[in-house]
């Protein structure tokens, strides 16, 4: 048996590891998972509650084309709904934009540090990948835009970029996509868009009517928490749409994930209170790191950079001793560990855990 070539040496996705992994291997009882940017705060209740009404009719197919969710969320973002696409999470639609738009040698830009997925689909694929340094953290929408030939399908925008945190802002965006040839899509991911407060970010959505050739990605796996349902969605022109549409499972999100995210997005309470919690978290963390000398990326999702000046996987395992599950390893920042914004209580635990963790690698020397 041979697979394809070029899915041969691909790396198994390696998640944030589970809690459960954590305190068997270490014997922990207590463990706080600041590794996945899951929401800290759960889900809305009208969401759970939504979801186990549909359990009655586990039994049943889910209407593929989740045709109510897709009115509500049409009304809720002044789209048409044959602007939305749905998928097992956006890491789904990811998936099927790549299946629909790259045949082999086809080209696609993204940054050298953003969220995995891109460049895995187009790997499977067989498109040829064009990293683009990010400039402190940031895309270098410029230096991206240079990287565009006839040869390219898609550029993937991260907003806020996932590790890293920052975000490019309304007049870099545009000025960007003014200038992206019409054969190219451009994706913006816009996953944690929500925990956003920066007046200048750019509301992809609203971008769209100037835009025929740009897909928006947003989830309710992250400010939502239903991570576990696996349910997020595309924006972009009908064409576009129609043809993900055509590569798409029949089935690929359940009746509970519908039913959840549909009563999700009633719920503007949750989502408010979400946003003003992880402000603080990130607030409270930043300062912290302020207090121990230690630079960071400006944080603008649920999620911070910090530069913890030592090898990432030593600090990782450090803390993971300690009951805290981080995540490290960037290819480009080897000093550097990503942490989830947590409750207010997990927030202080990581804090004392790093404080140790750096004072004993002092006193190590
Ligand atoms: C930037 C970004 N996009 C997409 C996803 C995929 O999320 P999901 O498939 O759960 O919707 C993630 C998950 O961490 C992410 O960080």
């Amino acid at each position: 048996m041979q697979p394809k070539d070029n899915i041969v040496h691909l790396p198994v996705y390696q998640p944030g590891k589970p809690i459960e992994d954590v305190k068997r291997e270490l014997g922990l009882s207590d463990v706080v998972k600041l590794a996945s940017n899951e929401n800290p705060f759960g889900s809305s209740e009208l969401a759970k509650a939504a979801a186990i009404r549909e359990l009655e009719q586990v039994h049943l197919y889910p209407d593929g084309a989740s045709v109510e969710l897709t009115a509500v969320l049409a009304d809720k973002l002044g789209v048409k709904p044959e602007q939305l696409i749905f998928g097992t999470g956006s890491s789904d639609i990811i998936l099927m934009l790549a299946r629909a738009f790259f045949a082999p040698g086809d080209e696609t830009v993204m940054a050298d540090e953003t969220f995995s997925q891109y460049k895995h689909n187009a790997e499977i694929e067989n498109a040829r990948i064009v990293e683009v340094p990010l400039k402190d953290g940031k895309h270098d929408l410029p230096a991206m835009l240079a990287q565009i030939t006839d040869k390219t399908k898609i550029v993937w925008v991260c907003n806020p970029n996932n590790p890293t945190g920052t975000i490019v802002n309304e007049e870099e965006l545009t000025a960007f996509l003014d200038k992206v040839p019409a054969h190219v899509l451009v994706v913006l991911d816009e996953a944690y868009c929500e925990f956003v407060e920066q007046a200048d970010f750019p509301d992809g959505v609203r971008l769209l009517e100037k835009y025929r050739n740009l897909v928006v990605l947003r989830t309710f796996s992250k400010i939502y928490g239903l991570s576990s349902l696996r349910i997020g969605y595309g924006v972009g022109h009908p064409d576009v749409i129609r043809y993900i549409n055509q590569v798409r499972e029949p089935f690929n999100t359940t009746r509970m994930a519908q039913a959840a995210a549909k009563a999700s997005l009633s719920d503007e309470d949750f989502i408010a209170h979400c946003r003003k919690e992880n402000r603080a978290g990130i607030d409270y963390m930043t300062g912290e790191f302020d207090r121990l000398g230690l630079r960071y990326f400006p944080a603008y999702g649920n999620f911070i950079m910090v530069d913890v000046e030592r090898p990432s996987p030593e600090v990782f395992d450090a803390l993971l001793r300690k009951g805290i599950i981080v995540r490290s390893r960037w290819t480009h920042y080897p000093s550097h560990i990503r942490v989830s914004v947590g409750t207010r209580e997990q927030n202080e635990k990581f804090i004392e855990a790093l404080k140790q963790v750096l004072r004993e690698a002092a006193v190590r020397g």
